[in-house]
């Protein structure tokens, strides 16, 4: 980064200057751009998310996600989908169940029997270790409040519950873990849930199983078509208490800090697209810990209203906002595209 800041005037007078030098010439054709391309999109780096719900008898398509379904936890279309990403390069899933019964504890996103911990042992018995299986630690869509945490009448109204909450994150963690997810993915927003699932996991001999941390999750409007997928918006009040503050933006590298002591194994930035200047800062900041960023639903909508109207290339800009993500600094992107871009790299449509 030092080199770019090396006065104008220095280099024109060593020649660096019109019409000795063209910038356009490594814009001829698209095998030039290719070659001097400073960032690479590979259907390797997508982490597609995948739903699954208790009691579902076929997959059932989801109107905030045009083009997405929930399947039943143990269905073969679930393993045709992860069969047909496999074929097309995308090897990471992040898989997020509904269970049949919501309750204030939300004890199923701890079961064995659970939609998510079925849905694991499913596609591994079908797939083995191929898939990376990731899956998401929260309440939010097995409690009948709609929280993250556990809400606790206080003097100073309703107030989400910290300890109790990570203790029940630890608990459902093992359970993935003894799926077999790969990596479990916290993201309530609750203080030292990295530690308290790296301290679960571990006392239970999961040392090998890894966490991605949703580490700077932000307080966003995007999320309202996920919401309405898992029915998972709080019943009342907000998640302004536990998620960042969109204002923020040096506040998201004291997260992925924290996180990072806590045990952290790769930390995301969430939304990506409204976020991209977060993503900067946090790759600049601790470049070697690996970072994903999450392409939400909201932003994926957007595109496909667009498109819709029939005013915008719809794989352009997909593309565009991908490569967008990795610019800025993503290692990984979770992102409802990533069969769709996977298909556009492979078919070589790029509009690069
Ligand atoms: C659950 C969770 C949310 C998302 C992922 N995990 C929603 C939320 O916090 O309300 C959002 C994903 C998306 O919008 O695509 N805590």
């Amino acid at each position: 980064q030092r080199g770019s800041e090396a006065p104008l005037r220095e280099l024109t007078s060593a020649g660096f200057s019109f019409p000795r030098v063209r910038a356009r010439r490594l814009r001829l054709h698209p095998g030039v751009r290719s070659l001097v391309a400073e960032t690479r999109l590979d259907p390797s780096m997508f982490i597609l998310p995948l739903f699954v719900e208790d009691g579902l008898k076929t997959p059932k398509p989801l109107r905030g996600l045009p083009g997405h379904f929930k399947y039943p936890p143990e269905s073969r279309e679930l393993v045709e989908l992860v069969s047909r990403a496999l074929y097309l390069g995308v090897r990471s899933f992040l898989v997020f169940g509904t269970p049949s019964m919501k309750s204030f504890e939300g004890a199923e996103a701890w079961s064995p029997r659970g939609p998510v911990q079925r849905a694991i042992k499913f596609v591994r018995a079908e797939l083995g270790w191929r898939p990376v299986i990731m899956a998401d630690v929260c309440l939010c869509g097995y409690t009948d409040h709609g929280h993250c945490g556990y809400p606790r009448e206080t003097p100073r109204g309703v107030l989400i519950e910290n300890d109790k909450s990570i203790e029940a994150y630890g608990k459902i963690s093992v359970s993935l873990a003894e799926a077999g997810a790969d990596f479990v993915a916290p993201s309530g927003m609750m203080d030292g849930q990295v530690a308290a699932i790296r301290s679960a996991l571990d006392n239970a001999g999961y040392t090998e199983v890894g966490i991605m941390s949703y580490s700077a999750k932000y307080a966003s409007g995007f999320y309202g078509p996920f919401r309405d997928v898992m029915d998972s918006a709080p019943r009342f009040g907000d998640r302004r208490s536990y998620q960042m503050d969109p204002r923020n933006r040096f506040e998201a590298v004291k997260e992925v800090l924290l996180d990072a002591a806590e045990g952290a194994d790769i930390v995301m930035v969430k939304p990506a697209l409204s976020y991209l200047d977060v993503i900067s800062e946090v790759k600049r900041s601790v470049p070697w810990l690996p970072l994903a960023a999450y392409n939400v639903s909201g932003e994926y909508l957007m595109l496909k209203a667009a498109a819709e109207k029939g005013l915008v290339d719809y794989e352009t800009v997909m593309l565009e906002i991908l490569t967008s993500i990795a610019r800025a600094g993503a290692d990984a992107v979770i992102t409802y595209h990533a069969l769709e871009a996977a298909e556009a790299l492979k078919s070589g449509k790029t509009p690069f």
